[in-house]
């Protein structure tokens, strides 16, 4: 007996390329048998997992544990041996979202671990496998020497195999998530929020993120040496990064594992590891598009604050609300209504959020758009300041309720580490950080408080996106990444690569409320947005939320009636969503099926280097015949010349099996509307 299980140890350890020593614990391989992880421990009781897809290292053996700020590390002395292991095959419905029905199979291990010394404690490691993807996540059970885990710092660490290439933002920076993106060899990351997307040499793609942040800080990726990273939990002013009574689950650390970009971007690992939905139904929200009193506070024009050019005024309200009504636009988004602009408001935030600035009356405003039909979208901006929001939480959000208001834009623009908390003593104020324990836990509670409301919510500067929208579907998008903003403040200050870039990072956390539509491509004081007009509309169909808006005043809008009769009529509900063509950081290319038609539309956004692509439409349904409404850049458009308007429209009769060549200009992109004939 004893001579087998050695050569069990051995072909083990010799599969998954242990180091000589390590003692192995347990494998688990995905249902299609391509991905592997194995457990071992090291002669000093670390406890090791590595990671193999198709026989080869992805992963070399990394170590898991924990530094605790009040007691003797979880890191050695681990003894570890198989909890229990099983499959799972989930078929679940999305609400809304980029595809109506969701698949996953999965195989399933638990390991036990438990330190020799130092108390004896216990240490649960969950490992869950798909085809495309790992998650895993520790289990601290309730026992009696850990009542308490003040955790200083998680370990996990991720021993990359492979050179390549990766897309990244700097962890902790003080802009949050704001950032141009980088690209660099995987050995020149520094630490970097996730999602973090790489390319490997074999043309191996991975992603790197967590689901289900729940009561838990997020983590940033920090580079050690070489290509291992480790997670640093985001800081905290309470006496340790997280603190939590037993028994309790971390958040799942996800990585996603495909031969292509498209297996990125087709994959839905965090929304699978994430718990059903908590809050019921959520038929009350419908997916739409909105314009809002936005665009002209952004560009200087007007102001959040009183005064002269105060931007939310009943009659600008109401001007708004009719456009929207003539075009298309279920709700109007307005900003800055109460009271609490004036003054330095970024990271300061003492708002009301119930009373109104005297130009502004919200019966007024909310009965007239009940009139037209169209909605309004209430804004909570913070400044950051949890206190002051979380003691008028009821109070907002009733209003809100009562007006008949049932989404809200929440915000908290405050320099990383710059959020107000209540302290421990009456009046005393803590600063947290927007990914912190602290601020996971605010962000749950207005979710939870907005659903008993039946309000939906959409943050911005957030807490990342771990696909708790499959939990509580009322979480409806975020910003968490430099937004279409930033093109009102400097010449091409997203640069064309940026939106190629996000669909592979950051859209594979979730929804963004990137707000397109800026159809002038100008900022503030004439400065020019780096894209073609055609590319404003691709961004409808490339870049996902549930909510989507037309960015630009409405005049401007106005001043191109094709483009807008597009935005009318593009869905934000899809039934099927695929990455038809693209590579990371270049271009991308997206096709999704309406949810409410059998309508199919197609949209593309390009860098700055001009390319012709030929897409085969093989997506569409068979035996179907479409009308295809085309929306592309002009031969000489170009976003850094006067020809950046340039768009040709073309209609086409096709069918599946139809290859449509479409050129994409500098910073250009296209839209598709294939129309079902009916
Ligand atoms: C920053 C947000 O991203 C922006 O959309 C909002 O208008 C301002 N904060 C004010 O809340
Ligand atoms: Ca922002």
């Amino acid at each position: 007996m004893r001579i087998m299980l050695n050569g069990l140890a051995m072909a083990l350890a010799c599969l998954v390329c242990l180091p000589v020593a390590a003692q192995p614990v347990a494998m688990l391989a995905s249902p299609d048998a391509q991905l592997a992880v194995a457990v071992s421990t090291d002669p000093d009781g670390r406890v090791l997992y590595s990671v193999t897809r198709k026989g080869q290292p992805l992963i070399n053996p990394s170590r898991l544990g924990f530094l605790l700020q009040d007691s003797f590390a979880m890191v050695r002395g681990f003894r570890c041996s198989e909890d229990s292991r099983r499959a799972g095959l989930e078929d679940w419905e999305q609400p809304w979202g980029e595809r109506r029905f969701v698949k996953a199979a999965y195989t399933e291990l638990l390991i036990h671990c438990q330190q020799t010394e130092d108390f004896q404690r216990h240490m649960q490691v969950r490992f869950r496998l798909f085809n495309d993807g790992i998650g895993f996540r520790y289990e601290l059970p309730d026992q009696p020497n850990l009542k308490t885990m003040k955790i200083a710092e998680e370990l996990t660490e991720f021993d990359i195999a492979q050179a390549g290439t990766a897309w990244w933002i700097a962890g902790g920076e003080w802009n949050r998530e704001e950032q141009i993106y980088q690209k660099t060899a995987i050995d020149a990351v520094a630490t970097a929020y996730t999602p973090i997307t790489m390319r490997l040499e074999d043309g191996t793609h991975l992603t790197f993120h967590e689901a289900a942040i729940v009561d838990y800080a997020a983590y940033w990726f920090k580079r050690v040496e070489g290509r291992k990273f480790r997670t640093t939990l985001a800081p905290s002013a309470q006496e340790a990064r997280v603190i939590r009574a037993t028994p309790f689950v971390t958040p799942w650390r996800t990585i996603r594992v495909a031969d292509s970009a498209a297996g990125l971007v087709e994959n839905d690992l965090e929304l699978n590891l994430n718990e059903p939905n908590k809050i019921g139904d959520v038929s009350w929200f419908r997916p739409h598009k909105y314009i809002g009193i936005w665009w002209g506070m952004i560009t200087g024009r007007w102001t959040w604050s009183s005064g002269p050019d105060h931007g939310a005024t009943t009659q600008r309200a109401r001007h708004y609300i009719d456009f929207a009504a003539r075009n298309g636009f279920q709700s109007v988004l307005i900003e800055g209504w109460n009271k609490g602009w004036d003054g330095n408001w970024l990271g300061r935030g003492n708002y009301s959020f119930t009373e109104a600035y005297p130009d502004f009356d919200l019966k007024a405003v909310t009965d007239y758009a009940r009139r037209k039909g169209v909605r309004i979208i209430g804004h909570h901006e913070t400044g950051g300041n949890l206190a002051v929001y979380e003691s008028q939480l009821d109070a907002a959000m009733q209003l809100y309720a009562r007006s008949g208001i049932n989404a809200v834009k929440t915000g908290y623009v405050a320099d990383a580490g710059g959020l107000i908390v209540p302290g421990p003593l009456p009046g005393e104020m803590r600063m947290e950080w927007h990914d912190g324990q602290r601020s996971t836990v605010h962000h749950q509670k207005v979710v939870e408080t907005a659903a008993r409301y039946k309000i939906a919510i959409n943050a911005h500067e957030p807490v990342k996106d771990s696909g708790l929208r499959r939990t509580y579907p009322n979480w409806i998008g975020r910003e968490g990444a430099r937004g279409m903003e930033y093109n009102a403040w400097g010449q091409y200050a997203n640069s064309p690569d940026h939106e190629p870039t996000l669909i592979y990072t950051r859209m594979l956390a979730g929804p963004m409320d990137f707000t397109p539509g800026v159809l002038s491509l100008t900022g503030a004081n004439g400065v020019k947005i780096a894209s073609t007009l055609a590319k404003q509309l691709g961004l409808y169909v490339t870049i996902y939320s549930p909510i989507q808006m037309a960015a630009d005043f409405p005049e401007e809008l106005a001043k191109y009636p094709r483009a807008l009769r597009f935005i009318a009529q593009v869905p934000t509900d899809w039934a099927e969503s695929h990455l038809l063509d693209g590579v990371v950081g270049d271009y991308a290319v997206l096709a999704r099926k309406d949810r409410n038609s059998a309508d199919w539309y197609m949209g593309g956004v390009n860098d700055a280097d001009p390319r012709t692509l030929s897409t085969k439409l093989d997506f569409l349904d068979a035996g179907r015949r479409y009308i295809a409404t085309i929306y592309r850049d002009g031969p000489d458009a170009d976003y850094r010349t006067d020809q950046r308007h340039s768009i040709v429209y073309e209609t086409r009769r096709v069918k599946k099996g139809d290859v449509l060549q479409i050129y994409m200009a500098p910073a250009g992109g296209f839209a598709v509307r294939f129309a079902a004939a009916r």
